[in-house]
């Protein structure tokens, strides 16, 4: 037993959580998503999403991680007793997302290496399938491709490293190296991009609102799951992080600059990269909006066709592909963090023993199943169970679970003990507003997964994959609020200290 580490300061804390939020999330999905629902169309239901939702949710979670000061399990638990299960659900989630998260940050670190000499030719889509991953069938696990395995194992070396240091060595640390850093890489690519011939064009796409879309489910859908994984709600991490904030820390006007600074990041992705479509339209003479190779693959495949044609490409290609892999790193830290802050709390571990019990074992299931022939098709799968579901019905059932036990306002009253923003019935409306509309997604994406069964075009595999990933999350949740029913969360020194003064 011993005393719980803190954030060192408001900064360190606000780092911490815009280091989280801001990752591949916003470079690597955002424009893929708002260029496949159409540019424009997308940004007012994401806006909305973020308002209504994000910082509503992001609000609930600090309040929840500040207020008990443990991990998700254990928090949950002090709300009501069998809802542990969600955060050991949310460690599922976040043993699953960390696991395939690492892969992507290694094919980003493949390609630092690839960009000085522009290693993908003229053909970025032959080079990126073809021989980088060498893809093979969805089904052909355990084929190594020995560049991608030794860059995987990099980012896990770096990332148990900086989770070995603690909060304040560790976590604190890390983000305040990480975050200028990124600043600087990514406003350099940002400049050049809005300055190469024919960005306007893409801006224009970019920012041109659709009206006869708006109307269209699929893009709420892909918005408010946009805003969730972005802004890394609905798995526990935002608990985590604010369960190391001191009792006074402010928390309205920070999850406010959170929501912001993750946003900016997200819209200045978003003109970065239809600045580069806008130009590569211009060059190939194709409309944006029917260019190939975007979506998902904006930053493997587009991204690096681009880079060979404009000049100075290669060292742009090296800011570019450095700014995924520090804006990647400092997201995968908080998730690593719900599992550590759960078990440490839960059973008293020291951080000593996460790194050798929980880090050590992520890190070699993510090199045993990832850096493989199917590894890509397997991304595909598990981002889905994780990113599709996960996240959305945990943030749900956090909803579900303040309401329905009546701690609300207990909730509102503890967060506007500190805050400057006064939480009250405008929250709540959001909050129930999100519940409904989540509810909605969640059957809506059931219905699309159940349909494309008896498409011959997708993979039935790959859906049960999901599938299995989807109910081992879940019934890891219901096994372990059992075994733990009747086993006391351990006392804290520094609380019985508290106590008894
Ligand atoms: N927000 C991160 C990103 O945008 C991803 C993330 C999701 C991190 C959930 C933690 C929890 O890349």
């Amino acid at each position: 037993m011993k005393t719980r580490e803190t954030w060192g300061t408001r900064a360190g804390f606000i780092l911490a959580a815009a280091g989280s939020a801001i990752g591949l999330g916003n470079i690597w999905r955002f424009p893929g998503e708002a260029y496949e629902f159409g540019g424009g169309a997308f940004l007012l239901p994401y806006l909305f999403a973020i308002l209504t939702a994000g910082i509503p949710l992001l609000l609930l979670e600090y309040t929840i991680g500040r207020k008990y000061r443990l991990g998700p399990p254990s928090a949950f638990r002090s709300i009501y007793r069998p809802a542990e299960g969600i955060g050991w659900w949310q460690n599922a989630i976040a043993f699953f997302l960390a696991t395939f998260y690492a892969v992507i940050i290694a094919w980003a670190l493949s390609y630092v290496f690839f960009s000085p000499s522009l290693a993908w030719g003229d053909d970025a889509g032959a080079f990126f399938g073809v021989e980088y991953l060498r893809a093979g069938e969805p089904l052909d696990f355990f084929e190594y491709r020995p560049a991608m395995l030794g860059a995987l194992a990099a980012v896990w070396a770096v990332v148990l490293l900086i989770m070995a240091g603690g909060v304040r060595k560790g976590l604190e640390l890390a983000n305040r190296i990480c975050i200028p850093l990124l600043l600087v890489l990514f406003g350099v690519v940002v400049v050049r991009a809005l300055t190469l011939e024919g960005a306007a064009e893409g801006l224009n796409a970019f920012f041109t609102p659709q009206w006869d879309k708006i109307g269209d489910y699929e893009i709420w859908l892909a918005a408010y799951a946009q805003v969730f994984f972005s802004l890394s709600i609905g798995m526990g991490t935002m608990i985590a992080y604010s369960s190391y904030l001191k009792k006074h820390s402010e928390l309205s006007t920070t999850a406010v600059t959170v929501g912001f600074a993750n946003s900016s990041f997200e819209l200045l992705a978003g003109i970065g990269v239809f600045s580069v479509l806008g130009f590569m339209s211009g060059e190939a003479d194709v409309p944006i909006d029917q260019l190939v190779g975007t979506g998902g693959g904006v930053a493997f495949v587009t991204f690096p066709t681009i880079l060979s044609q404009m000049p100075g490409g290669a060292f742009i290609g090296v800011l570019f592909f450095a700014t995924l892999v520090v804006a990647g790193i400092t997201s995968l830290i908080s998730m690593v963090i719900v599992p550590f802050s759960s078990f440490e709390d839960r059973f008293g571990w020291s951080r000593k023993k996460s790194v050798l019990v929980l880090g050590l074992p992520m890190a070699a299931f993510s090199l045993l199943i990832y850096p493989t022939a199917n590894g890509s098709s397997m991304v595909d799968a598990v981002d889905f169970a994780v990113s599709g579901y996960g996240l959305v019905l945990g943030g749900l059932a956090t909803i579900v679970l303040a309401f329905a036990t009546g701690k609300i306002k207990a909730l509102a009253a503890e967060a506007n003990r500190t805050s400057m923003l006064k939480l009250g019935n405008v929250w709540y409306t959001c909050l129930a507003l999100t519940a409904v509309v989540l509810v909605y997604t969640l059957y809506k994406s059931i219905q699309g997964q159940i349909a494309d069964l008896s498409d011959p075009d997708v993979p039935n595999e790959l859906i049960y994959i999901n599938w299995g990933v989807g109910g081992a999350m879940i019934l890891f949740g219901v096994v372990m609020t059992a075994v733990l029913y009747r086993r006391p969360i351990p006392e804290r020194v520094e609380e019985a200290a508290a106590a008894a003064a």
